[in-house]
């Protein structure tokens, strides 16, 4: 997926066209399999020539004007494509899945304080840490799983010691946010079993942040002293009954924690690097960059990378009300009520209008262009974090002599449902080491 040299090949829309004329469930399956092998290719020309490509299922927005119009119109584009999903798993409401409510207000607002932006170097620090102890520990055998052993295991235990969330172990936190996670974002045909897994790992998730609670607030009450994470600052957090803050929002917005991170992190680390290896001299500066002591310089080559391989490249939205999208432009169009809408922060990265020279890997792109994290009402309340946990993995990963990617069969990433990155094997030392 998202190839470099990936070249717009033209005729993707004729023969969308042909085949809705013939049999248009053939025609969505034909969009479904671009979307996720040519998405590029497709984008390109959708942008070109049917900017708003309305189909009979849903509609793909493209350019980045119209994309960042989609996300911060939260009261005419809703998240109810897959709000009641999180609420069901997590038993009650959920901010990303509240648009414009005083949930959504109150909560975001406490989870921006819990998340203090000063834990930022902090967090980084950590997760280079345990990036650097599952390197050591490959080094011996040459090569090393970097999505479970490295990527999942820094996600893993960021939740553990930043949040205070480690799950009564880290292979039931992760089975429990995989779960959650397929079935809010994956799971499009609304799959039932897809549909109860997730119930089933939210209840138990929610169930073992309720023990834990009880368990902070009472050595709390005993006086002991606990670390400084995230669940007991909230724990610790006394706000007036009348704000509705009760323990179980508390739960909901801990079991939030890992939701948002374990599976969009390793997969935003997975593509980035890919993209890096499929590019030698990029890759050749990024590793000169990973050796300077700042790492500004090295966090550019990671954002532009994971720019040519978004891990979120569709947000999904359904449009509550007829709404004139790109209105007074040649591509205005009604979006009416009911519609089932997904702009694409992928393609509008790759917008001419807004992105110079966008083909072209250039480590000058300013933040704002920058779609990684959403955009508007939902932007992710863990950017900061997330940001520096990243890249950190990253630079830890080039910072070691020779680490290449494989030849096949044993190379490549590969994606569970095509989606979630679940190997990726790299050789550590020379070459001839490795494999
Ligand atoms: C510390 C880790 C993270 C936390 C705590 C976190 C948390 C959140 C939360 C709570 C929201 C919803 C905000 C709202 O409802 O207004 C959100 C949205 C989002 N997050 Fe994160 N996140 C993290 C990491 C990431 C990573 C690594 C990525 C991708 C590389 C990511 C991408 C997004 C996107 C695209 C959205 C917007 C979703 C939408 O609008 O539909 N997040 N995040």
């Amino acid at each position: 997926m998202g190839a470099v040299g990936q070249a717009t090949t033209g005729g993707l829309l004729d023969r969308y066209d042909e085949t809705l004329a013939r049999d248009p469930m053939a025609a969505f399956g034909l969009v479904r399999e671009w979307m996720r092998t040519d998405w590029r290719a497709l984008f390109a020309e959708l942008r070109e020539r049917r900017p708003v490509f309305v189909t009979p299922a849903f509609t793909v927005v493209t350019r980045f004007a119209d994309v960042t119009e989609v996300l911060s119109r939260e009261s005419v584009f809703s998240v109810r494509a897959f709000g009641p999903r999180l609420d069901a798993a997590l038993g009650g409401p959920f901010m990303l899945g509240r648009d414009a409510t005083p949930t959504n207000w109150r909560d975001k607002g406490l989870m921006q304080v819990m998340l203090d932006q000063r834990d930022t170097a902090r967090v980084r620090e950590l997760a280079g840490r345990v990036a650097d102890e599952a390197l050591d520990a490959a080094w011996p055998a040459g090569r090393v799983e970097a999505v479970h052993d490295v990527f999942r295991r820094v996600a893993l235990r960021v939740c553990a010691d930043y949040f205070g969330f480690p799950g009564p172990d880290p292979q039931t936190l992760s089975r429990w946010t995989r779960a959650v996670v397929t079935d809010g974002f994956a799971n499009y045909a609304g799959d039932p079993e897809i549909q109860a897994a997730s119930v089933r790992a939210g209840s138990e998730m929610t169930a073992y942040l309720r023990d834990r609670l009880a368990e902070r607030r009472a050595a709390l009450r005993a006086g002991r002293d606990l670390p400084d994470d995230v669940f007991t600052r909230l724990a610790r957090t006394d706000l007036p009954a009348g704000l509705g803050m009760d323990d179980e929002r508390i739960v909901i917005n801990m079991a939030g924690l890992p939701l948002g991170f374990v599976e969009s992190a390793p997969g935003a680390m997975t593509e980035a690097l890919d993209q890096l290896f499929l590019r030698p001299q990029v890759l050749a500066r990024a590793v000169e960059a990973a050796a300077e002591p700042d790492p500004a310089h090295f966090d550019r080559h990671v954002w532009e990378a994971l720019r040519f391989n978004p891990f979120f490249k569709l947000l999904p939205r359904v449009c509550e009300r007829d709404h004139v999208l790109a209105a007074g432009t040649p591509r205005s169009t009604v979006i009416p009520a009911g519609t089932f809408v997904l702009p694409a922060p992928a393609s509008a990265m790759f917008d001419p209008d807004v992105v110079p020279e966008p083909d072209e890997f250039r480590l000058d792109r300013p933040d704002h262009h920058r779609l990684f994290f959403g955009y508007g009402h939902h932007a992710c309340l863990g950017a900061h974090l997330a940001g520096g946990v990243v890249c950190e993995v990253l630079r830890r990963v080039l910072r070691r002599p020779g680490v290449h990617p494989l030849p096949p069969p044993d190379g490549g990433v590969v994606r569970s449902g095509g989606i979630f990155p679940d190997r990726f094997v790299l050789g550590l030392g020379s070459a001839g080491k490795a494999g």
